[in-house]
């Protein structure tokens, strides 16, 4: 099992504690996605919406109450009416909204950071057609630059004297340069949730903003990531592209083990689980929750289920894959495009082995977050097999609240994986056919080795609380 590198894990021996305002140096976050999120109700007002995403709500559950600064974007609609409104607010923290024009906060987030940076760090171009770089997308450029202009002075102006500044992910990449140049007081550290490009990769960049991006996060006093993997690319890309890499760290997130078990013992998650159960009868689950993602690698994982149909008969009517996806960045035709894969595959499983009584995949894509955790709870195998991706929560979240021994079929290009091999069952997972006999493996493992990679996945995953993540970038700052 590899732990975060100790050369460059910063975090001073015994802190878990986060740095509270009052404390010690004042503490702004900055993330495009914020802390709340609203949607208009029947009246047309808005109200509170969950918070989606891992990085949001992980750091939402870290900074609540401290008195830290929140820099986020309103991104919506109906987020831009609760700002007008006074509503984008929460006791026990700073919120400071950015709301940019909606159509250039488009080009940003959608052309920007989703369509080409996401896809970047995610090695997910198809090169043969994708990305085109034509004038539209270099107007595009100039709007995610403002949008991150748009950031550093408002942290500038909020920040203050001597605060720590964590800035999380790519869509402010540019920001720590940029607050770097009008606060030279502030101690600026920017964290990736994603992985990170490698070189070869970064050169499809234009030139210039493939630089900008590199010089950008450069700004930063450090860098961290999830694994040490991704710190060594963003660091073999700043050689590759001539620019002086600052300290990076590695870091996992964890989850938090007690909110976690909390809500997974609530009276809506147990009446989830009672459903799935019943639904089930005795058959075996195997269970995945993803956003509907092109990463997330939905597709190969239901070709590897048909695969395991086809060469092991016996595993016919007596496995069902429960596969709870939720559906997001609906502005980008890639996701739109996928998702229509992902249904085609789920109903070719069915078409082909399905019988009375026994439908073999159950998608649903309904974003239900008491249900996706119930099905992780109840699952025998949690399958999580992205084709790259930075950390992955689910992956950590399912042995937290599993309840029977499940096994995790986890890919070898999640950044989780370094934290989790040895007692998950790792897959290549462009390997259909090496899925397939994992899931196998998965389905037919005694339970005494059942027991022992669960509990030794309970104890990766605990030994390390979020605290110690948010305390990583505070004692990163500090050098
Ligand atoms: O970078 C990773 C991440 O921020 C995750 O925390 C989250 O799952 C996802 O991206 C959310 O993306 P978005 O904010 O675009 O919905």
């Amino acid at each position: 099992m590899v732990m975060p590198d100790p050369v460059h894990s910063p975090t001073p021996a015994g802190t878990t504690a986060p740095l509270r305002a009052g404390t010690g140096a004042p503490l702004v976050v900055a993330s495009n996605r914020g802390p709340l999120s609203f949607r208009f109700g029947a009246g047309g007002t808005p109200e509170q919406a969950g918070t989606a995403g891992g990085l949001a709500g992980s750091l939402h559950d870290l900074v609540a109450g401290s008195g830290a600064t929140w820099v986020a974007c309103a991104m919506s609609d109906a987020d831009r009416a609760a700002v007008d409104a006074g509503l984008m607010r929460e006791d026990g923290l700073r919120i400071v909204a950015v709301t940019s024009d909606p159509d250039e906060y488009a080009m940003a987030y959608d052309m920007v950071s989703n369509a080409t940076l996401w896809f970047a760090h995610h090695h997910l171009f198809d090169l043969t057609r994708r990305p085109v770089f034509d004038h539209r997308w270099h107007r595009a450029w100039s709007a995610f630059r403002s949008f991150n202009e748009q950031f550093a002075e408002r942290i500038a102006s909020e920040a203050a004297d001597g605060a720590v500044v964590l800035v999380q992910d790519y869509h402010l990449a540019l920001v720590p340069a940029m607050v770097r140049d009008l606060r030279a007081d502030l101690a600026v550290v920017h964290f990736s949730h994603t992985p990170f490009a490698d070189p070869g990769v970064l050169r499809v960049l234009p030139d210039r903003a493939g630089g900008e991006l590199l010089a950008g996060m450069a700004g930063a006093a450090a860098c961290g990531f999830h694994t040490r993997r991704w710190a060594a690319a963003f660091e073999s890309c700043c050689e590759d592209l001539g620019v002086r890499a600052p300290r990076t760290f590695a870091s996992p997130l964890s989850p938090d083990t007690g909110r976690l078990l909390a809500r997974a013992g609530s009276p809506a998650c147990t009446a989830a689980g009672e459903r799935l159960a019943e639904a089930l009868g005795d058959r075996q689950m195997v269970v995945r929750v993803d956003r509907v993602e092109p990463s997330k690698n939905l597709v190969r994982g239901f070709l590897a289920f048909d695969d395991l149909l086809e060469r092991h008969p016996e595993h016919r009517g007596s496995v069902v894959f429960v596969a709870f996806a939720y559906a997001s960045r609906q502005g980008l035709a890639e996701y739109l495009a996928y998702r229509t894969e992902v249904e085609q595959a789920a109903a070719l499983v069915n078409e082909r082995w399905a019988t009375p009584g026994w439908t073999p995949v159950v998608l649903d894509i309904a974003d239900d977050p008491d249900r996706s955790l119930a099905a992780l709870a109840h699952a025998d195998v949690v399958v999580v097999n992205p084709l790259r991706d930075g950390l992955n929560l689910v992956a950590k979240e399912g042995p937290i609240v599993n309840r029977r021994d499940g096994v995790l079929v986890l890919s070898r290009e999640a950044g989780a994986h370094d934290e989790l091999a040895g007692a998950a069952l790792s897959v290549n997972p462009y390997d259909v056919a090496a899925t397939a006999d994992a899931l196998h493996r998965a389905l037919t493992m005694p339970a005494p080795e059942r027991a022992e990679r669960a509990a030794a996945l309970r104890d990766a995953v605990t030994g390390r609380p979020p605290q110690r993540w948010l305390a990583d970038q505070i004692g990163a700052a500090a050098g």
